[in-house]
């Protein structure tokens, strides 16, 4: 088995490294990489990769997704997050390949409390929204046999994260606001990444499997009680800080201007994805729990 892994230094690529070992032999490139092009600016050369490589499963992690920055660049951003999945799907066709792909909560508007199921109207509000479910839509337009993953409010231990951004605040202030009005759920690289690999192997089983799942933890909180939660798990584990958890000020999204606008509800239901693949999702905190134990250990 051959599975050709692009963007693998991002969050999911990083740990998708690891976890898709087991099912076969793994390219993994990213944008420098230099035996194979994994530039998805370089059209020719990504399809060059592919078929040089003739994998029997693409797995994307790579996408433009800085959100604000996204605003004033839309052409680039529609190139990696649309217009390069679609040539995969369209390699993954031709080939009989499948695609594995990312994709977002940003493709709602976020509104109304109830957590979106697949089938919800879409109406992304800023340009990383759009870009994404154009993407998406064109993979499933494209007929490859393909799983695309929506997921919200990555983390990962390596790089920076919005944890440790609290984290390194409680330290400096002796205040901090943070939205109290977008409601999600973290959901780790690490756990998405082992989620992927499960779904992979029974997907080659069922081919009928394939499509639009939707994949978070469960639970839901807001970026404040995130960083609530994360500042109260830091003090107890005897960090040294200005700030604790009763110090978090609460804030309005409307309070607090942005490039991009972002959807005030980004809860996910996961129960297509949890029946068709049999697999339960843990709590939002474990994940952190995790993560946290991670970096104040260093
Ligand atoms: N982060 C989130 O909160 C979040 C939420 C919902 C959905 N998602 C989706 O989940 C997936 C994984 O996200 P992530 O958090 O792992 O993203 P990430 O950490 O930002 O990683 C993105 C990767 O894409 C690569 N990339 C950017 N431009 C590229 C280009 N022109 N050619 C090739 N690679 C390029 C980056 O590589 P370089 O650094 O080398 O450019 C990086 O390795 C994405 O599809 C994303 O849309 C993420």
């Amino acid at each position: 088995m051959k599975i050709l892994l692009l963007g693998k230094n991002g969050q999911v690529g990083w740990e998708l490294q690891r976890s898709l070992a087991p099912l076969g032999e793994v390219i993994a490139l990213d944008s420098d990489s230099t035996e194979f092009c994994g530039d998805f600016t370089n059209m020719q050369g990504l399809i060059q990769t592919v078929r040089a490589i003739a994998p029997d499963i693409i797995v994307n992690a790579a996408a433009h997704t800085a959100v604000d920055k996204a605003e004033s660049e839309p052409e680039v951003v529609r190139t990696i997050n649309s217009l390069a999945p679609t040539m995969l799907a369209q390699e993954a066709k031709r080939s009989g390949a499948w695609l594995i792909h990312y994709s977002t909560d940003y493709v709602f508007d976020g509104s109304g409390d109830k957590p979106w199921v697949e089938t919800d109207d879409t109406k992304p509000l800023n340009v990383y929204g759009k870009t994404k479910l154009e993407g998406e839509q064109f993979i499933r337009q494209s007929g490859c046999k393909h799983l695309i993953f929506r997921t919200s409010w990555v983390y990962a231990a390596r790089g920076g994260n919005f944890a440790k951004t609290m984290l390194r605040l409680a330290k400096e202030r002796d205040s901090l606001s943070v939205i109290n009005d977008q409601i999600g759920a973290p959901t780790g690289a690490e756990l998405l990444a082992d989620l992927t690999a499960q779904a992979i192997r029974t997907s080659l089983l069922k081919p009928e499997l394939s499509g639009l799942y939707h994949v978070v933890a469960s639970g839901e909180t807001s970026w404040h009680g995130y960083a609530s939660y994360v500042i109260d798990i830091a003090q107890k584990a005897g960090e040294s800080m200005w700030i604790t958890p009763e110090d978090v000020l609460p804030i309005l999204t409307s309070a607090y201007t942005t490039p991009a606008k972002r959807p005030l509800n980004s809860r996910l239901d996961t129960s297509k994805f949890q029946a068709a693949f049999g697999l339960s999702l843990p709590h939002w905190q474990l994940g952190v729990n995790r993560m946290l134990t991670e970096i104040l250990e260093k």
